[in-house]
């Protein structure tokens, strides 16, 4: 799929009609909804406004439970979960395709790790390419037996272990490596106790505590084996809207100077912290109607878009990086507009995601004529506050968030730009390039099926 992008010139007038959209369910939550989900005796309703706005890793975390026996069905107006206890799974009789997904890979091997039977787990070449060893050192103190290709990499032999309770501390702040070690910590003979160095996104913990698991939560997190949740048979979860996918669209409404608002966003502060920098960049925005269900906050956000005319360049460090990890890609080409020098650092883990998105955006902003430093941990930025980038051809390497992110900034190329492997999109938001649309014109963004 090719998406062809038609620039818009240069400083665009103020235009106070407002747009509203609504994000597809925020991913992150929704597959700890599926794999937890399953760990309950309930049934599970998940609403959705239509299948097309499940994404690929949503679906690669659908197929593995298929694979292990659970039922889960995506139907037209919900996804429907029935669960099937702590010792429900069955032996999978082929490999699990995590296919693009690190969350489906790296939840899987915490939850499958303390099975009684073997597991092997497969992906694409993206997430073949990326760290597991780190992920099995860890576990391996809890007694699991994971092997990595010699590359530290998928395919994962799991063999399944009892696994013993421990005192672990992560090596950085990861949600996905927090998030396995809980789940593994289900299956333990003794309580776990896990230590971050900062804070990642806390959506595990939060549904834990919310189904009713053995979790408590103080300066380190504790996991209580063997506690079944007494939930309702029957419950509904609504999942909020995705706020990393949010980002995206947060600004483009900034670049194209629109008012935007977006309903029912997850605004989880363990999320947000993109929020904070756009504040400083000089932009209004507001959070209304905040409510929690399941201990989740989410709201509604209203970008101000149409009020911005100068951009002030931001300063990002290792602090702020896991709390707006994915908003990164995104922020890169906000500073490209910035009136003055950006600069991230203590991002390296950049490097080790669907791409090396520090490699691929150093080099994709070189072509389009900005000058910028790229460190092993980060990167500087020069802005060019006229907004004009030489076209060039672009390069994402299949990776969602860098496709995404570059279909906006070649929104302020000198001439149309055709990006190809713009099906990338739906690993993460499949209504990505409509919604795009909305902001910009329908003849602006052309989709061209291949
Ligand atoms: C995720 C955590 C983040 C993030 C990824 C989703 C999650 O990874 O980049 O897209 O759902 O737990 P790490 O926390 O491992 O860096």
């Amino acid at each position: 799929m090719v998406a062809r992008i038609t620039p818009v010139s240069g400083m665009l007038p103020e235009n106070s009609e407002t747009v509203l959209l609504t994000m597809p369910p925020d991913k992150s939550i929704l597959h700890r909804l599926l794999f937890l989900g399953s760990l309950t005796k309930s049934k599970i309703q998940i609403p959705i406004v239509s299948p097309s706005v499940i994404s690929d890793d949503v679906i690669a975390t659908v197929l593995a439970l298929e694979s292990l026996g659970v039922p889960v069905d995506v139907a037209s107006d919900a996804i429907e979960l029935h669960g099937v206890g702590l010792r429900g799974y069955r032996a999978p009789t082929h490999a699990i395709n995590c296919a693009n997904s690190g969350t489906t890979a790296r939840l899987l091997m915490g939850l499958l790790a303390g099975q009684p039977f073997n597991s092997t787990l497969t992906g694409d070449a993206s997430l073949s390419s990326r760290p597991m060893k780190r992920l099995a050192n860890l576990l391996a103190e809890m007694n699991a037996i994971i092997a990595t290709d010699p590359r530290g990499t998928l395919p994962l032999e799991i063999a399944g272990q009892k696994l013993h309770g421990a005192e672990l501390t992560l090596p950085l702040a990861s949600a996905q490596m927090k998030s396995a070690v809980l789940l593994a910590g289900l299956f333990a003979d003794g309580p776990t106790a896990v230590r971050e160095p900062a804070h990642s996104r806390d959506h595990t913990e939060r549904m834990m505590s919310a189904f009713g698991f053995g979790i408590e939560q103080e300066e380190e997190i504790q996991i209580w084996p063997e506690v079944t949740p007494a939930l309702a048979d029957e419950i509904v979860y609504n999942v909020p809207g995705d706020f990393s996918c949010a980002a995206f669209l947060i600004a483009a409404a900034i670049l194209l100077r629109r008012r935007l608002v977006i309903s029912g966003v997850s605004l989880n502060p363990s999320r947000t912290r993109f929020l904070d920098i756009l504040t400083l960049m000089g932009i209004e925005l507001e959070a209304e109607h905040i409510t929690e269900e399941w201990n989740e906050p989410r709201g509604d956000l209203t970008i101000y878009g149409d009020r911005v005319s100068i951009l002030a360049p931001f300063h990002i460090d290792e602090d702020d990086v896991p709390l707006l990890i994915d908003e990164l890609p995104m922020l890169m080409v906000l500073a490209l507009f910035a009136d003055g020098e950006s600069a991230i650092h203590g991002a390296s883990e950049l490097r080790v995601k669907e791409s090396d998105r520090l490699g691929v955006a150093a080099k994709q902003f070189r072509g389009f004529g900005v000058e910028i430093e790229e460190m092993e941990d980060g990167i500087v930025i020069q802005g060019v506050p006229n907004r004009m980038l030489r076209n060039t051809p672009i390069i994402h390497e299949g990776d969602h968030r860098m496709l995404m992110a570059f279909s906006i900034a070649v929104l302020f190329c000198e001439r149309p730009t055709e990006i190809e492997g713009a099906e990338a999109a739906q690993v993460s938001y499949p209504d990505f390039f409509q919604h795009l649309q909305r902001l910009c014109g329908r003849e602006r963004v052309e989709i061209i099926e291949a």
